[in-house]
């Protein structure tokens, strides 16, 4: 589809055009926080990414999960911050986690070459630390000609596919779908249906596919795309969330039809490398069976 450039957006997403009107709207402020002296200031927010530690309490969480722990990056847009791969990691810290997941947007250009992305990834990955190893799905900023190279580091990149751990009776899986925003096709469909059979975390690019997930039995909806607005106003309030719905998840953790979701604002930055009102992030996730859990279903 992609080499074709046929999209499949469910919700109308945006044209060509809403993305020549963003483009134009970057270079506008560009040279807005130039002629004001802001622009540096919003490049240092961009490289002040915070570690945030959050506890999830999840119902359905087996017994053998708990405590399981999850390092959570999204929207690294590597090539538009060089050296950011170097950061996430003094942010981690050499911290071995149970697994890590990547929920999309390396790069920045949505067309182009894939080298420099390719290599700030590969850096990360080699200093990152996970028991199972490290999941990915790819964002409407990827190509699909980064899948194989992404494999070749040792990332499982799953384009609408799930994986599963056994610890005995109990059961974890990871669906991992293509980019919603648009590439939303049955399969990803196929692949959340999974969710029927056992405790399902879904890895999705941005937060549009919510009710569907929910409505297939997904746990936990870690997805990101958003950069919690990048500029927003103050009090963190967002101009632009580049999502076609489900704007009111554009960041932080909520819940819909007792399924969680996190909306990572993501390490990187897109456009212009600055931030504003928000803050980039690198999550490091703890799973909770909460009361009323059982051991497996
Ligand atoms: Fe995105």
């Amino acid at each position: 589809m992609e080499t074709e450039n046929r999209k499949s957006r469910r919700y109308g997403g945006k044209g060509p055009q809403h993305w020549y009107t963003l483009l134009f709207l970057m270079r506008v402020l560009k040279v807005a926080l130039r002629a004001t002296g802001q622009y540096e200031r919003g490049v240092r927010n961009a490289w002040d990414v915070a570690l945030r530690e959050m506890d999830l309490a999840l119902p359905r969480l087996p017994a053998a999960f708990d405590g399981f722990t999850v390092l959570h990056l999204s929207d690294l847009h590597l090539d538009g911050m060089p050296g950011l791969e170097r950061v996430v990691l003094e942010r981690v810290d050499g911290r071995e986690f149970d697994m890590c997941v990547l929920t999309g947007d390396y790069r920045t250009e949505l067309h182009g070459p894939i080298g420099p992305t390719m290599d700030g990834l590969r850096s990360l990955v080699a200093g990152l630390r996970s028991r199972h190893g490290v999941l990915a799905v790819l964002g409407n900023h990827d190509d699909c000609h980064m899948v194989g190279p992404m494999e070749a580091m040792g990332i499982r990149v799953l384009v609408n596919e799930c994986v599963r751990l056994v610890r005995g009776p109990d059961v974890l899986q990871v669906v991992g779908t293509d980019d919603v925003h648009y590439y939303f096709t049955d399969q990803a469909v196929h692949a959340l249906e999974t969710a029927r059979s056992a405790f399902t975390i879904a890895l999705v690019h941005s937060p549009e596919a919510y009710d569907v997930a929910a409505e297939l039995g997904v746990d936990l909806y870690l997805c990101g795309h958003t950069h919690a607005g990048q500029v927003c106003l103050p009090g963190g309030r967002p101009v632009i969330t580049h999502l076609s719905r489900g704007r009111r998840f554009f960041r932080g953790t909520w819940t819909h039809r007792g399924m969680v979701g996190i909306t990572n604002a993501g390490a990187g930055t897109s456009g212009v490398p600055v931030r504003f009102n928000t803050r980039g992030e690198v999550l490091a996730l703890t799973l909770r069976r909460a009361a009323g859990g059982r051991s497996a279903r």
